[in-house]
């Protein structure tokens, strides 16, 4: 769209943003559709006690050589109102389709439509963990952990490609420098790795990444629960662990401790998806991202290639 353009765009003003509805309600904040001009747009309304998800997000969004098909494309932050009554917000590009969340408990999944996703899935969070080199003009993109990755944090484009978002809770890696301040038990108890549940703080970049590989693991577990491609049931959407026999809707930490570290429990994979060989193969892509064994795990990287590879094989 032509209108809203670059961060620096002195040209936007943000007194003409119309809210129109609202979208999603989260820890941080509240979306909304809104419209600028001529466009769609989303805002993130943030209170005030988030100021710091605030500065954090616009921080991961204005680093250097940041923009990416599938990193959600960042307008503009502005605060707004003063004393009592400031409000933070956060514009980027509206996305009809909504998270993946939303998507997924609507609607069944073809295997090509799997395919896309999951591939764009990936290439979001390859981006997003790689340093990316300085250029002539630009300085280097630092490595970055998003450390809230799940299905409702990865938003869907018209053409189902996926874009990774909401960067409140990310940790950037400059090489040289000691990353921000990073205790431990942070994000979502669900998408918890083992080892973040089992409380453990020393975390280095690496270790970081292996923790977005986990729930991006689980992110890749709801995908396949929702594709017809296999010979058998699709039921309805439920969140990884979701199921009554599993940890329920409002999981405590204790919870998912017993369950993920004590019992090594992971979310099923089905017998059915099995005999479709290319739900077979993301599903040996999903153990391995969801491995108890933290350097075991597979990278972002990986797992775009490899579900870039099993696309040209079967499809082709
Ligand atoms: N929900 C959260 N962020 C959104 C966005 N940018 N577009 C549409 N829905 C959203």
């Amino acid at each position: 769209p032509g209108y809203v353009s670059t961060p620096s765009d002195a040209s936007l003003n943000l007194d003409k943003v119309k809210l129109i509805e609202l979208r999603a309600r989260g820890r941080f904040g509240s979306v909304w559709k809104a419209q600028l001009v001529t466009d769609y747009v989303a805002v993130k309304i943030f209170p005030l006690q988030e100021k710091q998800s605030w500065m954090t997000e616009q921080e991961i969004y204005n680093l250097p050589q940041m923009s990416h098909d599938n990193v959600l494309r960042f307008i503009a932050s502005e605060k707004r109102g003063e004393n009592l009554n400031i409000e933070l917000w956060l514009l980027t590009e509206f996305h009809e389709n909504g998270s993946l969340y939303d998507y997924l408990k609507a609607h069944v999944l073809t295997w090509s439509q799997i395919c896309k996703i999951a591939e764009t899935v990936a290439s979001g969070l390859a981006f997003l963990h790689d340093e990316i080199p300085p250029t002539s003009t630009l300085e280097a993109k630092p490595a970055v952990a998003h450390r809230d990755f799940k299905s409702k944090n990865v938003l869907l484009k018209s053409d189902l490609s996926a874009c990774v978002a909401d960067f409140g809770l990310a940790l950037k890696f400059e090489p040289g420098k000691a990353p921000g301040e990073t205790h431990g038990l942070v994000g979502t108890r669900r998408y918890m790795a083992p080892e973040v549940l089992e409380g453990a703080i020393c975390f280095n970049r690496d270790a970081f990444l292996r923790i977005d590989m986990y729930a991006c693991g689980l992110v890749l577990w709801e995908l396949l629960t929702r594709c017809n491609a296999a010979e058998g049931p699709v039921g309805e959407y439920q969140l990884p662990f979701e199921a009554v026999q599993e940890v329920g809707q409002h999981p405590s930490l204790e919870t998912m401790q017993e369950y993920v570290v004590n019992r090594k429990m992971r979310p099923l994979l089905h017998d059915h998806w099995k005999r479709h060989p290319g739900m077979a193969s993301i599903a040996s892509t999903i153990e391995e991202c969801w491995d108890q064994d933290a350097e075991a795990r597979l990278s972002a990287g990986c797992v775009q290639e490899r579900i870039a590879a099993l696309t040209r094989t079967l499809n082709s």
